[in-house]
């Protein structure tokens, strides 16, 4: 008995054995992948690859990226070979690649790297999608975000800036620590609620409205969720074949009653608003956004646009004007130096904040852009390759269905392009200096055909933030603040460590 058992183990062992000899020779031959296609390639680690830190949620994917790109480099490669986990990707370096994939050569990669579940409700939006249907469904949105419309939109935004006015005077009367994140986050929930379904959200009169909740919920990722997303988009086909699903059935009951209700109050009523979501309806309803006659959107596909709007729409710009009082928090002369832009082009306009006076502020937007460097709430995006791709003056084909990844913050840092690239100094975004640098080298909103739609309005909304405090109150940094800035490890967007808390002080 005790023999038979001592044999049954020791088969057990070597079958263990066997699995385990496999199992690290496969991997080691996945992680030649690069070495065959002629790619410069950082050494993997079984079994994570070169994503360790991200895979086990100690760093941002962003900041880990940026840490690649440097080691790059370094090394004077023009682009490179990274793994996750098996899973090959193709980073660029070279600007002139960069261009090539995002614009010259973008139907080779139109695509991003997700993983959808077909089942999922809300997941038929635009950064979701790929192919024809993408390209059918920007060129039906892409007229919802035009300078006319953004003008059209403004007068619902400036009603949010009254509310940002009666909030921040009653932080500042509390006389304490400010964690500005938060009340900027209620002002975008505000804006975007309003702008996207037509709601009045309340988040600055309450912390806790139902939207301000909502918000929340959908950006705080677990480590499950963090996880299960890693593991979707390294593993796709694993992922389609057990299933694997994203869906949170709170978020889904909440959006789809809030669009069926808003819908069926505007169609009864016959009352439409200048907003998102009217412009959605109108695509619902075979018109397209200025009513003339285009392909329908289901009702889910208008609930999934007008979930990706909002939650694109509201916590990338409060993380960049977070970032940005932040810094002109750090630098006085700076801060200064546009509070006394803002007034005297105020003045010009009669004390108004127009949607023209906005548009004057010359170092306003110099501010912005280097906070965007600094800080870009969207540190990486990436592209699939949809067909073989030969790289120009390379002896390298990259493989229908790589991911490619774009090291949107690596570049923002690089000395080649910023020197001194840790400081912050708005005269790198000067008209003069602009025109030295490689147009790829700033690109915040990702670029090409695919970049963000959302931009002017994501633009919009933080300048008009900005100005209304900036206006009014001078802010230093509080020391509740942990100094140098760590950056949260998982989180969709660029988060600080910790938040950031302001003292004010009125002007
Ligand atoms: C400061 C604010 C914002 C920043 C920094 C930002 C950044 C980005 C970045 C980096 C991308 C990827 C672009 C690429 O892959 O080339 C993106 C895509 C996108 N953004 Fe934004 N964004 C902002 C605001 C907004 C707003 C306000 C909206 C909507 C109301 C929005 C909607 C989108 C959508 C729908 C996409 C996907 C576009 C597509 O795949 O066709 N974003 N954004």
């Amino acid at each position: 008995m005790f023999a038979l058992g001592f044999l049954l183990g020791g088969k057990l062992v070597s079958v263990v054995v066997a699995l385990l000899v496999a199992t690290i020779a496969f991997w080691k031959w996945k992680y030649q992948y690069w070495k065959r296609r002629n790619v410069p390639y950082l050494e993997p680690r079984i079994p994570f690859g070169n994503m360790e830190e991200v895979i086990r949620g100690k760093k941002f994917a962003g900041i880990r990226l940026k840490e690649i790109y440097n080691e790059m480099k370094s090394k004077g490669w023009r682009h490179g070979g990274i793994y996750t986990f098996t899973k090959p990707s193709y980073v660029i370096l070279d600007l002139d690649y960069v261009r090539n994939i995002m614009t010259k050569d973008f139907k080779y990669f139109m695509d991003r790297d997700v993983y959808v579940n077909e089942n999922d409700p809300l997941q038929a939006h635009l950064v979701n999608v790929s192919g024809a249907r993408w390209r059918n469904l920007r060129a039906k949105l892409t007229p919802t975000f035009t300078s006319g419309k953004m003008k059209g939109m403004f007068q619902v935004m400036a009603e949010s800036q009254k509310d940002l006015q009666t909030r921040m005077y009653e932080e500042y009367k509390k006389n304490r620590p400010i964690n500005i994140k938060e009340i900027l986050a209620c002002f975008t929930t505000n804006i975007i609620g309003s702008c996207a379904f037509g709601l009045e959200c309340k988040a600055l009169e309450d912390d806790n409205s139902e939207f301000r909740l909502f918000g929340r919920k959908m950006f705080a990722m677990t480590r499950l969720q963090s996880f299960k997303r890693l593991f979707a988009v390294t593993f796709p086909k694993l992922a389609k074949f057990v299933n694997l699903s994203f869906k949170r059935q709170e978020i889904v009951d909440f959006i789809m009653n809030l669009v069926q209700d808003t819908i069926e109050y505007r169609e009864k009523n016959n009352y439409t608003r200048n907003d998102f979501m009217q412009l959605l309806i109108n695509l619902k309803n075979d018109k397209d956004v200025d009513g003339h006659d285009a392909q329908s959107l289901s009702i889910d596909e208008v609930a999934s646009q007008a979930i990706v709007f909002f939650a694109a729409g509201f916590e990338t710009s409060s993380t960049l004007m977070t970032f940005a009082l932040y810094e002109l928090a750090k630098n006085e002369d700076i801060q200064k130096k546009l509070r006394q832009e803002i007034d005297s082009v105020l003045d010009k306009h009669n004390g108004q904040m127009t949607y023209d006076s906005i548009q004057d502020m010359k170092y306003l937007n110099q501010v912005i852009d280097e906070t965007l460097r600094l800080h870009p709430p969207g540190s990486l995006t990436d592209r699939k390759c949809i067909e073989d791709y030969k790289i120009p003056d390379q002896d390298v084909v990259i493989e229908k269905g790589t991911t490619v990844l774009i090291p949107i913050m690596g570049i923002h840092y690089d000395e080649e392009y910023y020197p001194e690239p840790e400081k912050f100094d708005p005269e790198r975004f000067s008209d003069e200096n602009k025109k030295t640098r490689h147009n790829f080298a700033f690109m915040p909103f990702g670029e090409g055909p695919r970049n963000c739609i959302g931009m002017r309005f994501g633009l919009l909304q933080s300048k008009m933030g900005l100005v209304s405090l900036l206006k009014n109150y001078k802010f230093t940094v509080n020391k509740k603040t942990v100094e140098p800035l760590q950056y949260q490890p998982r989180h969709f967007v660029l988060a600080a460590q910790g938040e950031i808390w302001l003292n004010a002080e009125k002007v």
